[in-house]
């Protein structure tokens, strides 16, 4: 079955199309680079405004790189929940259109869930039940998840990690998107340089708090910044990342012991992080887990993740009719009666 994926439920403008849910056929992602580094964030009535100039674009262009047609296509799935509501309707209207005018399946797709399918893209022998950690700019959760249902077992009660990230490169003066630019650039510095706090890594809980490692970091070097002293970037950057990495993989583990799964999958824009991808490979080996993470391409918001978790429901049964409607902030779908 050809799915017809799109994203738009942040700053991507997103198509794809992916064959029986395994095999991507093409992923078209629009960025708004240009509009982030102006505004200096997602200004969400400036992103929803894109997404309509270039969705119908971003779709004939998913078709025109594999020599397919519309009338080639067999499914649409789009990201129906969590994400900004302007964005999310501008794809939802588009795949609605779609499903109308060509009589096709419709199925709506939790922005979540797309992040947790990217990694069954890159890897189809992910065992269920397992441990998902989604992190990304929006988001930083652990998931216990089993085939189509998902239990949260913590969030972020403030900042998400790659917000974090994003953050502080911002305060330092290092551009948008923050984390590649600090995976980057800590990898010339000493990620022992500063010893940051590790925001509740020791409760006795999987949530996460990453606003006071921001105001730590921000306390520590706003005089020298003020004063446009020079600072030691990549050591500040390296230490930061790791503060980070050591919270998300500390708990991300215990949460997988405590619920006796011995595979742990990483999804999410921050998976794409190099240190955190090389800590989480090192600690599941010594600990006795698998770590799976998706391929770099499907680690940031993309279509073919949305395709790919669409095609799954529509096994299930799970379609959407034309009264599909968004919600900003919504729950996954739970286990029986949770
Ligand atoms: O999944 P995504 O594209 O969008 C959301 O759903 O939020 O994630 C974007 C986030 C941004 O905060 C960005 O700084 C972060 O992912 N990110 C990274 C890296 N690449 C992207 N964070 C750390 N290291 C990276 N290499
Ligand atoms: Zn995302």
């Amino acid at each position: 079955m050809l799915v017809l994926g799109i994203e738009t439920s942040c700053d991507e403008t997103a198509a794809a199309l992916v064959a029986d849910g395994k095999e991507i056929l093409s992923s078209v992602i629009a960025t708004q680079l240009d509009l982030l580094r102006k505004y200096g964030g997602v200004v969400p009535e400036v992103a929803a405004r894109r997404h309509t100039e270039l969705i119908g674009y971003v779709v004939q262009e998913a078709l025109d790189r594999t020599g397919k047609t519309l009338d080639d296509v067999e499914a649409v799935a789009v990201t129906a929940w969590q994400g900004l509501v302007g964005c999310l309707l501008v794809g939802v209207a588009a795949a609605k259109s779609l499903s109308y005018a060509r009589n096709l399946p419709l199925v709506g797709v939790h922005h979540i869930e797309g992040h947790i399918y990217a990694n069954r893209l890159s890897h189809p022998d992910i065992p269920f039940p397992h441990v998902c950690l989604t992190v990304s700019g929006g988001h930083t959760m652990i998931l216990y998840v089993d085939e189509g249902r998902y239990e949260l077992l913590g969030t972020t009660l403030d900042d998400a990690a790659g917000e974090a990230f994003d953050k502080i490169a911002k305060f330092l003066g290092m551009g948008f998107p923050g984390g590649p630019v600090i995976d980057k650039l800590a990898r010339e510095g000493n990620r022992h340089a500063f010893r940051f706090p590790r925001p509740m890594l020791r409760a006795n809980n999987y949530d996460f708090s990453f606003s006071g490692l921001k105001t730590a970091v921000i306390n520590m070097f706003k005089g020298p910044v003020a004063r446009g002293e020079a600072l030691p970037l990549a050591d500040i950057a390296a230490s930061f990342q790791e503060a980070v990495v050591d919270v998300l993989v500390g708990k991300t583990l215990r949460a997988a012991v405590e619920r006796g799964v011995d595979a742990v999958s990483v999804t999410g824009g921050v998976s794409a992080n190099s240190r955190l991808r090389a800590a989480f490979t090192e600690a599941g080996q010594r600990r006795g887990f698998r770590v799976f993470f998706p391929d770099l391409s499907l680690c940031t918001d993309n279509a073919a993740m949305i395709a790919a978790a669409g095609y799954a429901k529509i096994e299930r049964g799970e379609q959407a009719g034309l009264s599909l409607d968004v919600l900003p902030s919504a729950p996954l779908p739970g286990r029986a009666g949770g």
